[in-house]
């Protein structure tokens, strides 16, 4: 087999399902997540075509966009015609599987290979990337940007994150700031520092606009 080929096939494949996204996991989330991977692959080791794989196929099947797929319909049908063994195949349906947000379910990924992809996932979902895809998954799903009766809800089960519909600013104090701690590689420790501290100028610019803020 050409893992290369399949590779290019496996990006095609995800550009003809999510091109037309507008939640912010468009192709470009796909791309950046590979690019990010990559990266930390470059640092901390693991499978490169694993790696590859899992990266591209994990938002084919994404419950937010299809609610109603059958479990990992879209990746198990290209996995299952590409020339590609059982183990392989199995460790990046595991991935996909593993590296979703779900409040306190969240899971620890069990391979090095999927802890970079559930840390490329997380970076791209935080900084000033990750604003701009809040806000526009909020716009494409009819959420407030703010709304300052809500509570932050702590502690979600997977329930009851999925049944969530907070406003987008209250989405970053259910996930985007906690992620900087959840970050498996030492390599996107490093990176998500950055990011999480452009968070919380944003936000307190946000609220300074608002003259919400004590200490302003
Ligand atoms: P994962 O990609 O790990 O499954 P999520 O389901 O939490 O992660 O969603 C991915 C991205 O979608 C988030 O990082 C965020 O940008 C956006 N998003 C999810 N839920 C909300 C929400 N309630 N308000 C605004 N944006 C959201
Ligand atoms: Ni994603």
């Amino acid at each position: 087999m050409n893992q290369q080929e399949i590779i290019n096939r496996a990006t095609l494949f995800a550009k003809d399902i999510l091109k037309n996204d507008a939640t912010g996991h468009d192709f470009d989330h796909v791309i950046r997540v590979k690019e990010k991977a990559m990266y930390l692959q470059r640092h901390e080791g693991g499978d490169i075509f694993i790696i590859s794989l899992a990266s591209l196929l994990h938002d084919v099947d994404d419950h937010k966009l299809f609610p109603n797929h059958q479990h990992l319909e879209n990746a198990t049908s290209f996995l299952d015609a590409e020339d590609i063994s059982e183990t392989d195949k199995n460790k990046i349906l595991e991935i996909i599987q593993q590296i979703s947000f779900k409040g306190k379910d969240s899971q620890t990924p069990s391979t090095l290979e999927g802890r970079i992809v559930q840390d490329a996932d997380r970076l791209d979902a935080i900084g000033a990337i990750g604003i701009a895809r809040t806000f526009a998954f909020g716009g494409a799903k009819g959420r407030k940007l703010y709304d300052f009766t809500e509570r932050p809800k702590r502690d979600m089960t997977e329930g009851e994150y999925l049944n969530n519909n907070s406003s987008s600013l209250t989405h970053f104090y259910e996930k985007l700031l906690l992620l900087k701690d959840l970050m498996n590689t030492d390599t996107a420790k490093k990176m998500a520092g950055r990011r999480h501290r452009f968070m919380q100028l944003y936000l307190k610019e946000f609220l300074d606009e608002l003259n919400l803020n004590e200490d302003d």
